[in-house]
């Protein structure tokens, strides 16, 4: 049977296109593989055949010869952009590395396509709406390593024949988000902060602007960029049209959950307006931006409210502490 293999499985994006997929799909077999560093395996659909295992340092070649595999969705990263800097080693192991690995195992195994998450940070500092045109500039770590993993799928594309879709999506959210970190996604941290009594905080003035993207709108253009003739080779941008101020989003969280405190902390190194053209994704992925971040929030504040209750993660040791942000310390 055709199997699709999805890297980051336990995350948001790969457990939710899972379970899509096994919905349908049902000609393709699901091979999800993740380590549960950032995801958490009861977000895994039950119908996915299941590998715990390392990208960056696991043999991949035994679950890639057991099936018959047409597409990878290469979801699985660290995506705590702001805190890149920090964990540099880390950071370039756990995306650049493990993006390598699954390359190779993708030339070996003549995988029809590969699909790579990169994300709208390869754009750094630069003109938004930002084009897929544009040259990137990105401005940390996280931004680095997206970036080296596309020209790095693009060179496999050259010279070893292998097809290649990069999605770079720009602040996704919804249920089987990881709430539980205190380092990545804004919605989910204020949630988790909401939920424990604390609260909400924002870092500077709350006047960067970004827009938030509803994962259930991602899906078919996900599917889309393994299937789609015309997605072959492209670089996409992914994601909702509309841009909010952090602190408008922070309005809309408050009016949903009744109500909550606001913290200021001090600015952050991060880019400070962030969003991007869609006119491709819609063209070549038929995206339709249809969940209003109002009602996407509803809905994923109704799941957090039911997810056990876990501590926040906090970084064990940072690999660098010089000009570490007090909040973080
Ligand atoms: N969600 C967003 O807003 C967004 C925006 C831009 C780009 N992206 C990219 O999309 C992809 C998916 O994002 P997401 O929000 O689903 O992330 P996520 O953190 O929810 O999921 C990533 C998964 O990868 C797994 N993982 C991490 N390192 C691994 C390793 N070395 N080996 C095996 N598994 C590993 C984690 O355990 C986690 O389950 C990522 O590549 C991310 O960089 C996401």
């Amino acid at each position: 049977m055709k199997s699709v293999v999805i890297t980051g499985v336990a995350g948001l994006l790969g457990s939710r296109l899972a379970k899509w997929i096994v919905e349908n799909k049902p000609e393709y077999k699901v091979i999800g593989i993740d380590n549960l560093s950032g995801g958490y395996e009861e977000h895994i659909d039950s119908r996915v055949i299941f590998y715990k295992a390392d990208l960056a340092s696991d043999d991949l070649n035994g679950i890639f010869s057991s099936h018959q595999v047409e597409y990878v969705y290469h979801f699985s990263a660290y995506a705590a952009e702001g805190l890149s800097p920090f964990i540099r080693r880390y950071n370039y192991t756990n995306n650049v590395v493990a993006t390598a690995n699954v390359i190779n195992a993708c030339i070996t195994h003549d995988v029809k396509r590969i699909v790579f998450t990169s994300s709208m940070a390869v754009y750094g500092e630069g003109k938004p709406p930002f084009n897929e045109n544009d040259l990137p500039k990105p401005v940390d770590p996280y931004g680095i390593a997206k970036y080296a993993c596309e020209m790095d799928v693009q060179v496999a594309g050259e010279q070893h024949g292998l097809d290649w879709c990069i999605i770079r999506p720009h602040n996704v959210y919804g249920c089987n988000q990881n709430i539980w970190d205190r380092y990545r996604n804004v919605l989910g941290i204020w949630i988790y902060q909401k939920l424990n009594g604390q609260p909400i905080t924002i870092y500077g003035d709350g006047s960067q602007k970004r827009s938030f993207s509803y994962i259930d709108d991602c899906l078919l253009p996900l599917w889309n960029a393994a299937e789609a003739p015309q997605a072959s080779k492209q670089i996409i941008n992914l994601g909702s049209k509309k841009e909010y101020s952090i602190l408008s989003a922070a309005g809309i969280l408050q009016e949903i959950v009744g109500g909550s405190e606001i913290r200021f902390l001090d600015k952050r190194h991060e880019v400070h307006v962030a969003y991007s053209t869609h006119e491709k994704s819609e063209i070549l992925l038929g995206y339709k931006d249809i969940t209003e971040l109002p009602k996407g929030l509803a809905t994923m504040w109704e799941w957090a409210q039911k997810q056990p209750k876990r501590n926040q993660f906090v970084w064990p040791k940072y690999e660098l502490e010089k000009g570490l942000y007090q909040f973080w310390k």
